[in-house]
């Protein structure tokens, strides 16, 4: 049996003193390998400088080789500012507006794909499992089956996947998307993202689907649905030490006995915090009663600070949160609390364990784990209260929170005061209820399903359909 090979565009190469985590993937997969051994491939997150040679590193830790690649600036440039992340991002969270295509932007990620495959044939075994993760490396497995590797190649997209009548406003998708077919097994955050490239494959592919497989010239491509977690336990655990870290408690003693209210988030437009800041404004107007009693803390990390979008939404909700605090705030009270660096992983768990509301309104996201770790972090006879979108992913599983449109300010404004007069033995409830569905789906349990998945080896279902074509 072959060794374990995960790709991504990320990877965190464990270190002392690591700064603290850029996104749900990396948290995922970092969770997912422990106690694994195999390879851990992607780019380094350095830009090489200009007439550089660029060469592979290689770090061994417990029993994982990371394998990291610099990018050349002109590749970081087309590759993750300009294709990833000003095209496939937006789109993939139904945000067709905000989209700014150009052909050599996508000529640029063809080529780090190509770059990819091509290190990763040096270090590959006829047996190996290979593991691709994310949006960046779609076209991955077609660029390692046009050299040759036969090998079970599993793909997991960690974003939404929107439905075909969005997704085919992205210029050459018919290019793009129909090489997904190329690996043996695509993962999905939810069901409805599932169906909705089922739904694409059979509309602008031809290819009829029966019980999400599909026949592809001699293989069947599988769908299935795997929802990421968290290491539910582990993080319960984190949080009840964390509380008293002396840094929490000295939040915990500045708030003076308010409420606290705490959202977590990367300063991304999809994480919808600037219509999170006029729901609280309007909570704010319409429950002056619990003027001076409670605080929001919203910690935005900054994100893709070289892409236009990020800059105009840094600079918006910046001004949302003074224009907030100088409309309600005394001398002795700041209702917001906005920060822009980001806290440790324990910092962060007690924290939450802290906040009497966690508020996860995201426009649309994949899953959103800050939802899952608030929930874990809470203490059990005295929990706090999950407001949750509803276009989470995780608010497929996590359906005893307070579960809100966050388009719509006033259901929102109404859920925070729900969630703040809530008594007691309802918050118990739906923190039992919640509690258990995240025990079950850990992330070990999610790698292990993902991994049997990939190993397994498909039904015979007969002919099903032709692969379209696809255009290198
Ligand atoms: C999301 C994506 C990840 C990405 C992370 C951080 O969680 O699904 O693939 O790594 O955001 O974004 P960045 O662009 O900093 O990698």
């Amino acid at each position: 049996m072959g060794q374990l090979v995960i790709v991504s565009n990320r990877v965190a190469i464990p270190e002392k003193n690591a700064k603290a985590r850029a996104g749900g993937l990396e948290v995922a997969v970092e969770a997912a390998l422990r106690h694994k051994t195999g390879i851990w491939f992607g780019w380094s997150g350095k830009v090489a400088p200009t007439h550089t040679k660029i060469a592979t590193q290689k770090v061994v830790h417990d029993e994982i080789t990371y394998i990291t690649l610099d990018l050349s600036k002109e590749d970081h440039q087309e590759y993750y500012n300009g294709f990833t992340n000003r095209v496939l991002w937006p789109i993939l969270h139904y945000r067709i507006d905000l989209a700014e295509f150009s052909r050599r932007d996508l000529s640029g990620y063809l080529r780090v794909n190509d770059h990819f495959a091509r290190e990763l044939h040096e270090v590959l075994g006829p047996d190996d499992f290979i593991w691709v993760h994310d949006y960046h490396l779609i076209p991955l497995a077609k660029a390692l089956r046009e050299r040759g590797h036969k090998n079970r190649i599993g793909f997991f997209l960690h974003i939404p996947f929107p439905p075909p009548e969005i997704l085919t406003a992205l210029p050459h998708h018919e290019r793009l998307i129909p090489s997904l077919c190329e690996y043996d097994l695509v993962g999905f955050q939810t069901g409805d993202d599932a169906f909705n490239f089922s739904r694409y494959l059979t509309r602008e592919c031809g290819l009829p689907s029966r019980d999400f497989n599909f026949v592809v010239g001699d293989r069947t491509m599988r769908i299935d649905v795997f929802p990421v977690g968290i290491e539910t336990a582990a993080f319960a655990e984190l949080a009840q030490r964390s509380v008293r870290l002396p840094f929490v408690k000295r939040v915990i003693t500045s708030l003076a006995g308010r409420a606290l209210i705490i959202g977590v988030d990367r300063l991304d437009y999809s994480k919808g915090i600037g219509h999170r800041l006029s729901a609280f404004e309007l909570f704010l107007q319409r429950q002056p009663q619990w003027l001076g009693k409670v605080t929001y803390l919203q910690i935005a990390t900054k994100s893709r600070t070289e892409i236009p979008e990020y800059a105009d939404i840094e600079r918006d909700i910046g001004s949302a949160a003074g224009r907030i605090n100088g409309a309600f705030g005394e001398a002795d009270w700041t209702p917001i609390r906005y920060i822009n660096h980001p806290y440790s992983h324990s910092t962060l768990a007690g924290l939450y364990r802290a906040a009497r509301v966690g508020l996860v309104t995201p426009l649309r996201d994949g899953m959103n784990l800050v939802a899952k770790e608030y929930v874990a972090s809470q203490n059990p006879d005295d929990p706090g209260v999950l407001i949750l979108s509803r276009f989470a992913g995780a608010s497929h599983e996590c359906k005893a929170a307070l579960l809100v449109n966050p388009y719509d300010p006033d259901s929102v404004a109404a859920a925070i005061a729900q969630a703040l007069s809530m008594p007691l033995a309802e918050r118990r409830e739906r923190h039992n209820s919640l509690f258990r569905v995240l025990s079950h789906n850990d992330i070990q349990h999610w790698a292990e399903r993902f991994l049997a998945a990939l190993e397994r080896k498909p039904n015979a279902i007969g002919q099903l359909g032709q692969m379209p074509s696809v255009g290198s």
